[in-house]
């Protein structure tokens, strides 16, 4: 579309942000509040949220740092981190709670602060049956972490290993399977039948980037993240997926931030930021397949899944150039933005 076209959506919420803690989280609460009605705040800080207290003071943090921040009223939601050792006594106590919407499940090892994460998934099982008797959601990061499996099959082989038993044994249980990277998830996705209650979180960066972003003309750090990038054929598959209108697929920015020096480093840490500008990517990629129609039932099935109600809130976009900073404070550190000294197609309006 031309130059200074403009276009109204539903008011975003993003299902899957990371925002880290300590002095980071004043740096980056404040871009997220420019740009989401509600936020899913990740749970894997150091240490993780692995109880409703540790919860409670996580989401008053965040919070206030809304408020510092004067933009507008996001809200924050929570999920707990799961563990081999969770019990049922905390699914009552999350329930009390309505920030607090479900758990974080990652497979131990699979990825950026999963070491306390579950080792084997039956052990969950009490767990999962009172998550879905109380309506709570289960997130999943979906890869093994097998070390005889290869990185770009993890997510592959989690859908064969682990989430299809899942979703067989709690047909009732809210399911999203997170950041999907591959077609298999999509397909997967869409195999279930009408009634389960399993969606898909989509990234920007996964539709916008194949792995040739992060290993071609030299390695790229900042295009490193965990699912890793997968080849085109995939990338296009998430894309289609994303804009098929199937009321399946959800926004979750997955935007994880490290400092530069951890990301440029001889073991560099798995995360892209794409905060500053996620909303606007999703605009520019779903305008690249001709699909800026399917945005807002990309939109709203991710504020319908969390029961989000705003009151039919919208957000206008304007076709207009913009270039992304070189580098962007993350508390006391530095972060380097996704398509950092690059341009970005749209611009929100308000
Ligand atoms: C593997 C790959 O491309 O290395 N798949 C993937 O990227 N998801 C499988 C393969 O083609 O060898
Ligand atoms: O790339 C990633 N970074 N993937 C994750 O699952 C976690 C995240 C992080 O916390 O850095
Ligand atoms: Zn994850
Ligand atoms: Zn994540």
């Amino acid at each position: 579309v031309p130059n200074g076209t403009k276009i109204t959506i539903p008011y975003p919420c993003d299902f899957h942000h990371h925002f880290r803690q300590g002095p980071a989280i004043s740096s980056l609460v404040p871009i997220a509040s420019q740009r989401f009605g509600t936020a899913l705040a990740m749970p894997n800080t150091k240490p993780p949220i692995t109880t409703v207290p540790l919860a409670i003071a996580y989401h008053d943090e965040l919070m206030a740092a809304r408020k510092e921040g004067g933009g507008e009223m996001m809200e924050i939601v929570n999920v707990l981190y799961l563990t081999d050792n969770t019990t049922v006594e905390t699914v009552d106590e999350m329930a009390k709670h309505d920030f607090i919407v479900g758990f974080k499940y990652y497979p131990a090892g699979a990825t950026t602060n999963s070491d306390f994460g579950v080792t084997d998934f039956l052990k969950c099982y009490p767990v999962f049956s009172r998550l879905s008797d109380l309506n709570m959601v289960l997130c999943i990061h979906s890869e093994v972490s097998t070390p005889t499996v290869d990185i770009f099959d993890r997510e592959k082989v989690f859908i064969e290993t682990v989430i299809t038993k899942i979703v067989k044994d709690f047909p009732n249980l809210k399911i999203v399977m997170e950041h999907i990277s591959t077609i298999h998830g999509v397909n997967f996705i869409k195999s279930l039948p009408e009634t389960s209650k399993v969606v898909g979180s989509i990234t920007p960066h996964h539709i916008m980037y194949n792995r040739n972003a992060l290993l071609v003309g030299g390695v790229k750090p900042h295009f490193y993240c965990l699912p890793i990038l997968k080849r085109e054929t995939h990338r296009a598959a998430l894309l289609e997926a994303a804009s098929s209108q199937s009321g399946r697929f959800i926004m979750g920015t997955d935007s994880a931030p490290h400092t530069v020096g951890s990301k440029e480093s001889s073991c560099g840490c798995a995360g892209v930021f794409n905060g500053h500008a996620a909303v606007e990517m999703y605009v520019e990629a779903f305008e690249s397949v001709g699909r800026l129609d399917a945005l807002e039932d990309f939109i709203e099935t991710g504020k319908k899944f969390y029961g989000i109600q705003d009151g039919g809130r919208t957000m206008e976009l304007v076709k207009e150039e913009w270039r992304v900073e070189e580098s962007m404070e993350l508390g006391e550190d530095v972060v380097k933005p996704l398509r950092a000294g690059e341009m970005v197609k749209w611009k929100i309006v308000r």
